[in-house]
């Protein structure tokens, strides 16, 4: 939820820092610092707030610079202790001249903290970090070698860290570490780099080293060592970024999110090309490292996942059960850590991540895998912890997602789940061929419906004009579309923070149904010759006559449909099974223009942060 941003080269490394810092500026912060050497001094500047302000700080504090040849920079999302200039990074070592910056929690900081004040340490902030920079600043007066004093440090930490360290006294070099949260070291000429995500250094670098558990990168401008955590060297591959500098930017659309939703048509061809040849050939899914007896004999599967990917993976338990008769248990990865689950060796464990980066997530993953299951990851990020932890990897392929709110990466997540079913399916012969033809060619027309939506946006735009001021929201569905109302009410919530909450339409008269008057607006995600269209057009009446406004989202032609709701949202008809995918964009939309149209800061809401790598 933090970021770190090391760098040691010929260019300026304010503004390496900088770029860096900005191109992470995504994942959510509320502080923001950095450590300078400079003149053989470490100067350290710190703000609150957005990064405009500690920009602001160093033009205030420039004449203080001559000419920094190394630094280190974060942006901090506060977990000890609260947004406050003391508590920002980078933190020092009671004579100022360690330095780190950190992301994860020290959890056993509290002894830590009671053991080096008592050897005289002197603590200025609440956080877990300050432990650090005085644990290893006291390794080092022992040793006087920085390397092996962050090594001896790091293995008395509980928790998780990534970790950047500067010395005074140790020109010339920066060095991380990492345990359970990501870190990579750039790899440059005449320059090097440390951060804790891709997009801090793409601008620079498109040659990367992905840092293990328990590892260290000793950095200088012009040399990278790698050591284990008991100093024996480590030969690292250097891997291409799978990312282009363009993914950072936002092309003359307003928003991120604006722009990540419009991606979703060329998205989705990207991911059925090489997939899906064409309708009468089995789908291609080499993705899957199982053989294929084991899968045909496959007869339980989990899904774990956090927020969006959790709702995906709700679709992708309906399809997957749907399509290819495989019991799937879908639970959110919080829930499923703390309890005895049957998960077993013979139990498919899928664990789905825009991130691939969430803590929750990891921990549930590694749970998974200690009991002996194959771990499927469907993720965005095929660089990502999770990826590394697979034994079968999914990437989802929608590219770079900045916006907080997650819009394209959900979209390819419900793709890959349509192509993982009808490969189940295929294998073990469990579906009907005609059926399975008519889906892959109504997958491969999704682009295009989805295009018609994008290009006439108007009535999402005026429903969105005129709702805005309500402060509650309701978002009904049955069946294999509960979970886009759960996904449509989450989007609304987290970039409007209006108060939206998705029922199954049937459980409306259960309880909610006494909340209804007409300050709640009701939306109905209603799907003509679908099962339970007609039972949601019910559901939808008695909400009418407890006086609440009526939105429909629908590709109903039907006049009655007018009649009854308020605002009809009509979109290009695809069959129920395929809907999700289609359902999903202008739910994206709505809620996109309803906080655009309050003047919310829409692609970094409050209290968020991209992705969440605490539990
Ligand atoms: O990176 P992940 O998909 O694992 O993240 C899970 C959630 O934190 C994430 O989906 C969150 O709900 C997004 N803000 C949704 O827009």
């Amino acid at each position: 939820m933090c970021g770190i941003v090391g760098y040691i080269g010929y260019r300026n490394v304010v503004d390496v820092i900088f770029r860096g810092l900005t191109n992470l500026e995504y994942r959510g912060y509320d502080s923001a610092g950095i450590a300078l050497r400079d003149e053989g001094k470490i100067k350290i500047f710190k703000s609150l707030g957005k990064l405009g302000n500690l920009k602001e700080e160093l033009i205030n504090h420039k004449s203080n610079l001559v000419n920094p040849i190394a630094g280190i920079g974060h942006i901090r999302w506060a977990t000890h202790g609260s947004p406050s200039l003391v508590n920002a990074h980078p933190h020092t070592c009671t004579c100022g001249k360690l330095t780190v910056v950190h992301n994860g929690i020290i959890e056993n900081y509290k002894v830590l903290r009671e053991e080096l004040i008592k050897k005289g340490c002197e603590f200025r902030s609440q956080t877990d970090t300050e432990t650090i920079a005085h644990l290893v600043a006291n390794e080092y007066s022992n040793t006087k070698d920085l390397e092996l004093a962050i090594r001896n440090a790091v293995q008395k930490l509980q928790g998780a860290y990534a970790i950047c360290v500067m010395h005074k006294d140790v020109p010339d070099v920066i060095i991380g570490a990492r345990k359970h949260a990501p870190m990579l070291v750039g790899v440059g000429e005449n320059e090097n780099f440390i951060a804790s995500d891709t997009p801090a250094i793409i601008e620079y670098t498109k040659k990367a080293i992905y840092l293990d558990d328990n590892e260290i990168a000793i950095v200088t401008k012009d040399s990278i060592k790698i050591t284990d955590i008991n100093g024996n060297t480590i030969n690292k591959k250097v891997e291409i970024l799978p990312w282009e500098p363009v993914a950072l930017s936002k092309l003359g659309y307003k928003h991120f999110m604006l722009k990540e939703i419009h991606e979703q048509p060329d998205i989705i061809r990207n991911i059925l090309n090489g997939k899906i040849y064409d309708i009468d050939s089995p789908v291609v899914l080499n993705e899957v490292k199982i053989d294929i007896e084991t899968l045909k004999k496959l007869n339980k599967i989990q899904i774990i996942a956090c927020g969006t990917s959790l709702h995906a993976a709700m679709i992708g338990k309906y399809l997957i059960e749907d399509f290819a008769g495989i019991a799937v248990d879908v639970e959110p990865s919080s829930e499923y850590i703390y309890r005895k689950t049957t998960t077993d060796a013979s139990t498919l464990v899928i664990g789905v991540s825009q991130s691939g980066e969430t803590a929750d997530t990891i921990t549930a993953i590694k749970q998974a895998k200690e009991k002996g299951s194959h771990i499927l990851i469907i993720t965005n990020r095929p660089d990502s912890n999770m990826a590394r932890m697979a034994n079968s990897l999914i990437p989802v392929n929608a590219g770079i997602e900045v916006s907080v709110a997650a819009t394209k990466s959900y979209t390819a997540q419900l793709i890959s789940f349509y192509l993982l079913a009808l490969h189940l399916a295929e294998i073990k012969g469990a579906m009907d061929k005609n059926v399975i033809k008519n889906i892959k060619h109504e997958l491969i027309q999704l682009p295009i419906k989805i295009e018609e939506i994008l290009s006439n946006t108007s009535t999402i735009q005026e429903c969105a004009k005129n709702f805005s001021s309500f402060k509650n929201f309701i978002y009904i569905a049955r069946g294999i579309n509960l979970a886009t109302a759960f996904e449509g009410a989450l989007k609304l919530k987290e970039i409007s923070y209006i108060n939206a909450t998705g029922y199954a339409a049937g459980e409306l008269k259960h309880g909610p149904i006494a909340m209804l008057d007409e300050t709640m607006p009701v939306l109905s995600i209603l799907v003509p010759g679908g099962i339970t269209y007609e039972k949601i057009l019910s559901n939808s009446e008695e909400a009418k006559a407890r006086n609440a406004k009526l939105i429909a989202l629908t590709s109903s032609s039907d006049p009655n449909i007018d009649k009854l709701f308020d605002v009809v949202i009509r979109i290009p008809h695809v069959s129920e099974i395929l809907s999700p995918a289609i359902c999903c964009v202008p739910l994206q939309l709505l809620a996109y223009y309803i906080a655009e149209f309050l003047g919310k800061d829409v692609d970094q809401p409050r209290n968020l942060a991209k992705s969440v790598t605490v539990e």
